[in-house]
């Protein structure tokens, strides 16, 4: 840490752990529903706890791209963060807007569209939010002395995710025209602006964890961000295939989607790649071990597992079963929470000063959780593909075939039990750091061993 506004960043963090904590629980109440034990039912029915689950995720993930962007954009722009002071009245909005839409699905005030049930009004509240936001990192990267292509990257990928919000905002009748626009905002943030914010972080930690030169860096940032808007703007027609829309949806949807899974395999390379070149020497290795991780599960969560349901062919059948929610979870978890996961395993040192990296407890987090989110694919996984040869190949019922694959979901608690115990210990390590304080500034420098030098080219 070299600024003293970064501290802001720590504050973003811990919100983000609380609210995964939150998703947590909802996701347990739904995993119990599932086994035949409903009974928050009359007060937590499954569709309103799907709703916070998924709700929750969104949300903790922005909290988390926004502290990040909170603790990149002043050191990358080499100067302080321009208000403070809004910085930390938009995070209160942002999780008071949250709340109330939370509270919102819990009386059944909410739109029924899925991940974007946030009640119309709020959404209003939401953007004045973002614009909050964007003007104060987008400020301080203008006054900055330096403009590097990591920063610009990641506030682009954020700039563009606050724009294509307002497709989803669009009020109309038809259920295809809104199905469609709902696609732009789901569609185009996972498999499109949000890789750039994805790629914008790694590429900064891997600067800073490996030494590799920035040039060498960004060149493959370049490449990545080529591939991502190459396949990810027309892939959005993998989601236009049966929802009535002009039938030639089906092999633009299916040739340029099936693509995807490049920027995923660019994006591992790049990061295996790199970590070889510079080595491992640095001593913040569980950043290094998370940024890894998140490059190789994001590309085989988003990558191969979307791959598996990407073509018409096949999404004929698995369209909207367990099938893809065994591909959403190891999607956003191995792309997403764990770029999240790992910017805070990278700064939480700096900012508090405590050198508390490589820990065992940190390492268990790490391995538990992933081994765990492993194991809850594959329940998903068989779960899913049962679903479908009993339901869309044979035709049976579909609350017959709910029943038959009640038992996966016993399987799919254990593994989610594990995989909550590794975020607990993600959590305890987190506490364990303490607050940030101002002596960590100073700090910072003299924590890096004399002998890591980063390498030249
Ligand atoms: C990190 C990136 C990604 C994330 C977080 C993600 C997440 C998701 C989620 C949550 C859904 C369900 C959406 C809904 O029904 O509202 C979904 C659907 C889908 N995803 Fe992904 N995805 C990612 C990347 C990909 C890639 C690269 C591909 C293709 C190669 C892909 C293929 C699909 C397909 C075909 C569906 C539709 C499933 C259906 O018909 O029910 N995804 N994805
Ligand atoms: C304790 C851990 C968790 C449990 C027990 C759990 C459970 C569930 C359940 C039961 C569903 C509903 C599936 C259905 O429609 O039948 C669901 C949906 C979902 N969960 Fe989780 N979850 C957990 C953690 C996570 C994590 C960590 C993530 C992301 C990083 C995540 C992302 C999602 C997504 C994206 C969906 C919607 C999938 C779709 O659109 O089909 N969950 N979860
Ligand atoms: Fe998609």
């Amino acid at each position: 840490m070299k600024y003293r506004t970064q501290k802001i960043a720590y504050w973003f963090f811990a919100s983000a752990l609380v609210l995964l904590s939150l998703q947590l629980v909802y996701g347990f109440i739904m995993g119990f529903a599932r086994v035949g034990y409903d009974t928050l039912h009359p007060w937590i029915p499954f569709n309103t706890a799907r709703a916070v689950h998924t709700n929750l995720l969104v949300v903790w993930l922005l909290c988390g791209f926004m502290g990040a962007a909170h603790f990149i954009i002043p050191e990358e722009a080499e100067r302080e963060l321009e208000w403070p002071w809004l910085a930390h009245a938009q995070l209160i909005s942002l999780l008071v807007v949250g709340v109330i839409a939370i509270g919102c699905y819990h009386f059944n005030i909410w739109e029924g569209r899925k991940f974007l049930e946030i009640p119309r009004p709020l959404d209003w509240l939401v953007v004045v939010n973002v614009l909050a936001f964007l003007a104060n990192i987008g400020v301080t990267l203008w006054r900055g002395t330096r403009h590097t292509t990591t920063s610009l990257v990641l506030y682009m990928g954020l700039l563009f995710a606050a724009l294509l919000y307002l497709p989803g905002m669009l009020q109309v009748d038809n259920q295809t025209v809104d199905s469609f626009y709902r696609w732009w905002v789901v569609h185009l943030w996972v498999e499109g602006v949000w890789e750039l914010i994805m790629g914008g972080i790694l590429a900064y930690l891997l600067i800073k964890l490996t030494g590799v030169d920035r040039e060498v860096i960004e060149k493959w940032l370049y490449i990545i961000v080529g591939l991502t808007f190459l396949s990810g703007i027309l892939g959005t027609g993998h989601h236009y295939y049966f929802i009535g829309t002009p039938r030639y949806w089906l092999w633009i949807g299916g040739i340029f989607s099936a693509l995807e899974p490049l920027a995923f395999l660019g994006m591992a390379i790049f990061a295996i790649a790199m970590s070889k070149k510079g080595g491992r020497r640095h001593p913040n290795r569980i950043a290094l071990t998370w940024s890894l991780g998140c490059a190789v599960m994001a590309f085989v969560g988003a990558g191969f597992l979307g791959m598996a349901h990407t073509l018409p062919s096949v999404n004929r059948f698995t369209h909207g079963t367990l099938v893809t929610a065994m591909h959403g979870h190891m999607a956003f978890w191995g792309a997403y929470a764990m770029i999240v996961l790992a910017m805070i395993a990278y700064a939480l040192p700096l900012l508090t000063g405590r050198r508390l990296w490589d820990t065992p407890i940190a390492n268990w987090a790490f391995w538990t959780s992933n081994i765990g989110m492993t194991a809850m694919t594959g329940a998903l996984a068989v779960a899913g593909i049962t679903q479908v040869n009993l339901e869309r190949r044979i035709g049976l019922d579909f609350l017959a075939v709910q029943k038959e694959i009640e038992m996966h979901f016993v399987g799919f608690l254990l593994a989610a039990a594990l995989f909550t115990l590794g975020i607990a210990l993600y959590i305890v390590h987190f506490c364990r750091h303490g607050l940030p304080t101002d002596e960590a500034l100073s700090r910072a420098e003299e924590d890096l061993p004399a002998d890591w030098v980063p390498v030249a080219k």
